[in-house]
């Protein structure tokens, strides 16, 4: 178990005197990403690159239907470009690496054409991703609609977004990116001490009544095995995509880099005593190819694997409000007709190979700006296989698109999310795992990547090309 910032000598009891912020609103027609020199807690000093001056980015939220109009103002001195995660927009509103700024303003005006759903933002320059998003580059951006309104979900104060991250923290306080050569091409960056909506373990309170925590895995490389210290349950209600068909019920559940899990919490049920807390809970990454996924680790170059336990923060419980008010889910959240394998026009295989010379491939290759990779007709449903042969997990992300996961073949089966939309797919060591999602966007050129960061900054992208 690791404990949370031994670097000082802190206990961890009085880490958890940090109230956590939410991410503010954004009431302004203008996202200003700039470098900021900011002290989180009195602690920790951090070198970052904020979206106007807010860390995480300020909160977008939006109906369905409605024309979403900002400017992209870059001042942060390197090349950027904004990516909406999940949103499905036309190409040139998409944050392709080749659309990059370096100073200056880039527009983006689109319409919000896909159903409610916790979608988010962050910067999508070639190679340097990984070290923009680390540094603080990344917000939510939450769709309403009326279907989603209708189940009178928890709202307001008990509506908590939360974006999960792990960083590194040197010998001064000072919040540090500087990947070694296995890192950037084995594990990725693996950080050692939690920040949550930037806060380093926060802790909450909550009243004794269901709230709904709209999770966000913004890390670059770990995964989390969500799950409550004393394995309480909780409800899956939706994933990256928006709604589940159907709530499910677990008590633990793993979230990727860049994937969403949207969970009903009822804090006054079966928690006894005032606090609980949210950890990782232990997992297992299958081995396969050996010693290769641990080479970080053993040459004492890499944060902790993944896979060991963290905490990651604590719910205080008032128990003193009179009524607590109940949430009558329905047995069905939504209706979804996600695409028939008799629609299916092709079959693709996506391996995801290991070379020593090249890192980690897509199909045998790293990125080119402009080669197309994959040609897909519009309006096509495709069956693609994600087919992992190295020795890491890859959280497979595909633009333009929310697909429906099919079957894994390997020791997993699929998870909660997955009975949803998703965008983005956690491929362990030796799975391949297939995934069904029809073409709709705009003709045009987009990405799709692994979502570890370091992974996809070191060339793990490819190009697939509407038509
Ligand atoms: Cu969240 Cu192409 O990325
Ligand atoms: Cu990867």
């Amino acid at each position: 178990i690791i404990t949370s910032c031994v670097t000082d000598g802190t206990s961890r009891s009085e880490l958890y005197q940090y109230p956590l912020q939410f991410p503010e609103s954004l009431d302004r027609d203008e996202l200003k990403a700039s470098p900021s020199n900011l002290t989180i807690a009195g602690e920790y000093s951090l070198d970052a690159f904020l979206f106007n001056g807010s860390l995480p980015g300020p909160t977008i939220r939006k109906r369905r239907g409605e024309r979403f109009q900002i400017q992209f103002q870059n001042d942060i001195g390197q090349e950027s470009i904004i990516h909406w995660h999940g949103m499905i927009v036309p190409p040139e509103m998409d944050g392709h690496p080749k659309d990059v700024i370096s100073e200056g303003n880039y527009s983006y005006d689109f319409k919000i054409n896909q159903r409610a759903g916790t979608y988010w933002y962050h910067p999508h320059p070639h190679q340097i991703t990984g070290p923009q998003v680390y540094r603080g580059l990344a917000g939510f951006f939450i769709v309403t609609d009326e279907e989603e309104e209708a189940l009178n979900l928890p709202s307001g104060e008990f509506e908590i977004p939360l974006i999960i991250q792990d960083r590194k923290i040197d010998d001064s306080g000072n919040l540090y990116y500087n990947p070694s050569m296995p890192e950037r091409m084995m594990t990725g960056y693996l950080g050692e001490h939690i920040f949550i909506n930037g806060v380093p373990n926060p802790h909450h309170e909550v009243q004794a009544r269901p709230y709904r925590l709209r999770l966000l895995n913004g890390s670059n490389a770990r995964i989390y095995n969500i799950a409550f210290r004393n394995g309480h349950s909780f409800t899956v209600i939706g994933s990256d995509g928006g709604l589940l068909p159907q709530p499910v019920e677990t008590s633990e559940l793993l979230i990727a880099p860049g994937e969403r899990a949207d969970l009903l919490v009822d804090f006054s049920e079966g928690f006894s005593g005032n606090s609980t807390e949210l950890i990782s809970k232990e997992f297992s990454v299958p081995s396969n190819g050996g010693m290769m996924g641990n080479m970080p680790q053993m040459m004492g170059q890499g944060g902790p694997e993944q896979g060991i336990e963290f905490p990651l923060m604590k719910f205080r419980i008032n128990n003193d409000v009179d009524s607590s008010p109940s949430i009558n889910l329905p047995q069905q959240l939504s209706e979804i007709n996600f695409p028939s394998r008799n629609d299916v026009v092709r079959e693709r295989e996506i391996e995801l190979n290991m070379e020593m010379m090249t890192g980690h491939t897509i199909n045998g290759r790293l990125f080119e700006m402009l080669r197309v990779d994959e040609q897909i007709s519009q309006g096509d449903t495709e069956i693609w296989e994600f087919i992992n042969n190295s020795a890491v997990p890859h959280p497979m992300h595909i633009h333009a698109v929310q697909f429906k996961v099919l079957n894994r073949s390997g020791y997993r089966d699929l998870i909660p999310t997955e009975s949803g939309w998703k965008d983005t797919v956690l491929v362990m060591p030796g799975e391949r795992v297939r995934v069904i999602m029809t073409f709709n966007a705009q003709s045009g050129l987009y990405v799709f990547h692994c979502h570890n960061l370091e992974h996809e900054d070191a060339g793990m992208m490819a190009n697939l090309e509407i038509t």
